[in-house]
């Protein structure tokens, strides 16, 4: 089995790895892997993907396990630099040679900038990346021997359209959040169009809102600490203005504060081991569909999950909102131009029911239920969240 992916680096890429490595670890000598990523000035890309195995051991992977996947990855695997922003991607010839020199089975098309904001500079770099980026590797699929092409889009490309979604719901006229949102589905149509055109198997898979792990251990992983987890962020530095690094989880921070989310509706979270997991059990497993959203059952309640995040943070009281009357005060002014202003469309949203007929026969085949976000599930979530400090190490002083 022959597999290329873009974007092994990111925080779904990485947990495809995860999978991919634990369900075929008796087979590796079966397994070719490209890995089609970034070199960092001084870390090349091969040890950027050794390093995201690290905290896989020995939850997931023991210690002799281990030895076995780094070998892979030191001797088997092979490393291809690209950027999505650069013409022909920057391809070294000899990569492309080795790329279409032999079939490859399933083509995985991950990466992308995740950037919310709406900004003409980000709008722009979105563009070159998500939209002309997909293109590029289009332009390079057409030249492989590929089996199926697997694209990475979101369950948020149906934009402001609420209620019931079809998995092949497409309407690039409608309003979206963010140029992100708009990015994903231009892309994705990009994809659609080339399916047609070259009669290329091509597949979408449509996840939404992706958080830790929890099929499997470790739970709560991730290294990505954005949408509900940046909420934790900013209050945890909202703390951090006035209570010493030490005690950020331990004493209590009273504010004055509105937080604008609604009652009716909520978030639909979905773990990345079951994202991860699905698709390629869809993939290997041959499934007759093509378009599958990868999200949860039901969607999170805003008013489960949100004091959770302010309870797990020592932060008291936030006032739930449905709008707000009257001046802001500073951090509501510090809030809502920045994390506010991102996430604020997400959480005001109606309920979205995500259509996930064509993802169900895959799901009982493997016998997988994707995690409910209950309490329990959100207190792993935070307990990681807390113990990486949101991702803000940076307001760590001692790392400063
Ligand atoms: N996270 C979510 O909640 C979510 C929800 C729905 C859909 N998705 C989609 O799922 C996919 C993975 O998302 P993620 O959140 O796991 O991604 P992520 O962690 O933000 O990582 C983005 C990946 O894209 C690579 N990349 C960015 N710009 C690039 C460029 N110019 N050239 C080459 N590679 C580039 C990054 O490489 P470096 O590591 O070198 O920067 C990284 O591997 C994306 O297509 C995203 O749109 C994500």
């Amino acid at each position: 089995m022959r597999i290329a992916m873009t974007g092994p680096t990111s925080l779904l890429g990485r947990n495809v790895l995860f999978e991919l490595f634990a369900q075929h670890f008796e087979h590796l000598d079966d397994l070719d892997l490209i890995l089609l990523g970034r070199n960092k000035p001084h870390t090349p890309l091969r040890e950027r993907v050794k390093a995201m195995f690290e905290p896989m051991t020995p939850a997931c992977f023991s210690t002799v396990e281990m030895e076995t996947v780094f070998e892979f990855l030191d001797t088997r695997a092979q490393y291809m630099d690209i950027d999505l922003q650069q013409e022909k991607l920057n391809l070294n010839p000899e990569d492309f040679q080795n790329l279409a020199a032999t079939p490859i089975d399933f083509f995985f098309h991950i990466a992308a900038l995740t950037d919310f904001r709406d900004l003409p500079i980000v709008s722009e770099t979105l563009k070159r990346t998500n939209v002309e980026g997909t293109r590029r590797i289009l332009d390079l699929a057409a030249q492989l021997q590929l089996g199926e092409f697997e694209y990475v889009s979101s369950a948020y490309t149906c934009g402001l359209t609420t209620g019931n979604i079809q998995p092949d719901f497409v309407n690039i006229h409608q309003n979206f959040r963010n140029p992100y949102e708009h990015s994903k589905l231009q892309a994705e149509i990009r994809v659609r169009l080339f399916a047609k055109r070259t009669g290329t198997r091509c597949r979408y898979f449509r996840p939404s809102a992706i958080c830790g792990r929890l099929v499997r251990p470790p739970f709560g992983l991730t290294h990505k600490f954005d949408v509900f987890y940046a909420f934790g962020a900013f209050f945890l530095g909202a703390k951090l203005q006035s209570i010493a690094w030490k005690d950020r989880y331990k004493k209590p921070m009273p504010l004055d504060f509105r937080l604008l989310y609604s009652m009716e509706s909520g978030l639909n979270i979905v773990p990345v081991d079951f994202v991860a997991r699905t698709m390629l059990h869809v993939c290997l497993q041959s499934d007759p569909a093509e378009s599958y959203h990868l999200v949860n059952d039901e969607e999170t309640p805003h008013d489960l999950y949100v004091p959770m995040i302010l309870s797990a943070l020592g932060v008291e009281g936030v006032t739930r909102v449905d709008s707000i009357c009257g001046p802001l005060n500073p951090l509501e002014t510090q809030y809502y131009a920045k994390v506010g202003k991102l996430y604020t469309p997400y959480v005001m949203s109606r309920p979205i029911l995500f259509n996930t007929d064509s993802v169900r026969p895959t799901l009982q085949a493997i016998a997988l239920k994707c995690p409910p976000i209950t309490r329990q599930n959100f207190a792993l979530l935070m307990d990681y969240a807390k113990q990486h400090d949101f991702g803000a190490t940076y307001l760590d002083p001692q790392l400063a």
